[in-house]
């Protein structure tokens, strides 16, 4: 038997701590699946203020109390707590670093939940939580094999790793995962004076004039991966605007950069089994279970229970790339002409919010709205609704349509990124398809495919065999934590290990 691979995994969000998003139920899951698969592996993430010590059971380490941190010219002082992550089978160690200004005095994570605005030093904070990382890494005298951080939030643990105790680190690789590049963390070039690191390696970590930290991330990390192989085609053809990080890729990494799809975690998103549901159900009962959660769910917002009436889901954060300003075009014509309710769940830019509201007043009877998060009420969507919708103009992998589909409800998904690994287009003729898939980015094919989506909920014959392919679908983390694995191990052995892994 190899001895276990040790990993640390870095990430701005976990599930159940912190969650904006998908990135927060992918660390979870992700950890967890590794961990069943032998990876020694802990977890590390910044303490925010809406993060309850009690409730997560955070408790402190004596050795952790306080390691300094160097901050520009002064010392602020870091405190490594502990937690752990865990499922019915396995647990895993999570460190939380927490320090009242950069993290307990924010409620939000990188915005301010009372402006909408992000936290104007959020370079400040994110270098902070990295420096802390290497930093407890390097007081535990504890030098993993692989540290896989995520996003731009935790890019520059790879450059402090390289840079501020190459030796103490020359066994540890390095994995960074793109869940995005439509946020970057790109500052203006005076952040480079807050990372502390010598300037021979600033020409690193700036990009186009700017301090992109996706950029100092790819810069130091011995494998790229990002979420699903269609995004990764996406990024690297440049077929979606990437301000230059597909050139990046192409020209670094040829063959360490890969795109794993995400899975699902079981524990948390089952119908059969799901911890916020009342009505549980599987692929035979849902015909009689998925209206009581439907029920639930339109009382909830205290709005009409038809069953001939489909209710459509939408659980977004609100920003241009999930294609949020489609939907607000269509919208007003659907629901005056169409007999449907729709429920959003989302939070994100001011002016989207505003323009939700409005629909709201407008359609005060049909339009159900909830601007921030609840995870009890995201679950309950995915229950509830018969259709799920997604126009995003850009997807890295895409979490709930695979919900969608595990919970019988339809999406109804523009054909990007890992919407297009996930979703198959419904073919009434042969009966196979899993979704309603869309190509155009435009109010005509998005509306189109709503169309389409009601003339088949009208026809129960196609819609049962539509929902019942999709929750026959596979998403379990097996496949691609195992990819993982191969990878860790392959870094451990050097490169043409790690080619072979990646083609
Ligand atoms: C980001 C991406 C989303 C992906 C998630 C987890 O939220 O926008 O597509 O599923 O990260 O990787």
């Amino acid at each position: 038997m190899p001895r276990p691979i040790n990993v640390l995994f870095v990430s701005a969000e976990v599930y159940p701590f912190a969650k904006t998003g998908g990135l927060a139920d992918v660390s979870y899951g992700l950890v967890m699946a590794l961990r069943e698969r032998g990876v020694d592996i802990r977890v590390m993430l910044p303490k925010y203020g809406c993060v309850s010590e009690r409730k997560n059971h955070i408790h402190e380490i004596r050795r952790l109390r306080t390691i300094e941190i160097p901050m520009g010219n002064r010392l602020e002082p870091a405190a490594i707590k502990s937690s752990t992550l865990q499922n019915p089978r396995v647990r895993a160690q999570v460190y939380v670093t927490t320090n009242y200004t950069y993290f307990d005095s924010r409620k939000g994570l990188y915005t301010d939940p009372q402006t909408g605005k992000p936290y104007p030093d959020n370079d400040e904070r994110f270098l902070f939580f990295c420096r802390s990382v290497v930093e407890m890494c390097h007081f535990l005298r504890w030098f993993p094999d692989i540290i896989h951080y995520n996003d731009w939030q935790t890019a520059t643990v790879g450059v402090y790793v390289r840079t501020l105790y190459p030796a103490e680190f020359r066994r540890t690789r390095l994995v960074f995962t793109l869940h995005t590049l439509s946020d970057q963390g790109v500052f203006p070039p005076e952040t480079w004076l807050k990372t502390g690191l010598p300037a021979n390696i600033a020409e690193r970590l700036l990009h186009r004039g700017m301090v992109n930290f996706v950029k100092a991330g790819i810069e130091f990390a011995d494998v790229v991966t990002t979420v699903s192989p269609s995004y990764a085609q996406e990024i690297l053809m440049e077929s979606i605007d990437t301000g230059g990080i597909g050139e990046l890729l192409r020209q670094r990494h040829p063959d360490t950069f890969v795109g794993i799809l995400n899975g699902v975690d079981s524990t948390v998103w089952n119908p059969q089994t799901d911890p916020y549901l009342d009505h549980h159900y599987n692929a035979e009962t849902v015909w009689v279970v998925k209206p009581l959660n439907k029920r639930q769910l339109l009382q909830r917002f205290e709005l009409r229970y038809d069953p001939k009436v489909p209710v459509l889901g939408m659980i977004t954060r609100l920003y241009a790339v999930k294609g949020i300003e489609l939907f607000l075009e269509v919208a007003p014509t659907l629901l005056s002409r169409r007999d449907l309710q729709i429920v959003f769940l989302g939070d994100g830019a001011p002016e989207y919010r505003t323009a939700l509201q409005k629909l709201q007043r407008q359609f005060p009877r049909r339009f159900a709205l909830f601007l921030g998060f609840d995870e009890t009420l995201a679950h309950l969507i995915e229950a509830g609704a018969d259709m799920f919708l997604m126009p995003s103009l850009q997807e890295p992998c895409g979490q709930n349509q695979m919900y969608s589909m595990l919970y019988g409800t339809v999406p109804i998904v523009r054909a990007t990124g890992g919407l297009k690994d996930t979703v198959r287009d419904f073919n009434p003729e042969t009966g196979e398809g899993t979704g309603i898939v869309f190509e155009e980015a435009t109010p005509q094919a998005l509306l189109a495919a709503i169309e389409r989506a009601l003339e088949l909920y009208r026809q129960p014959e196609l819609w049962q065999k539509l929902v019942a392919n999709g929750m026959a679908q596979d998403f379990s983390w097996s496949r691609s934590a195992q990819q993982y694995v191969e990878l860790y191990r392959a870094l451990t052995k050097g490169k043409e290990a790690v080619r072979a892994a990646v083609l």
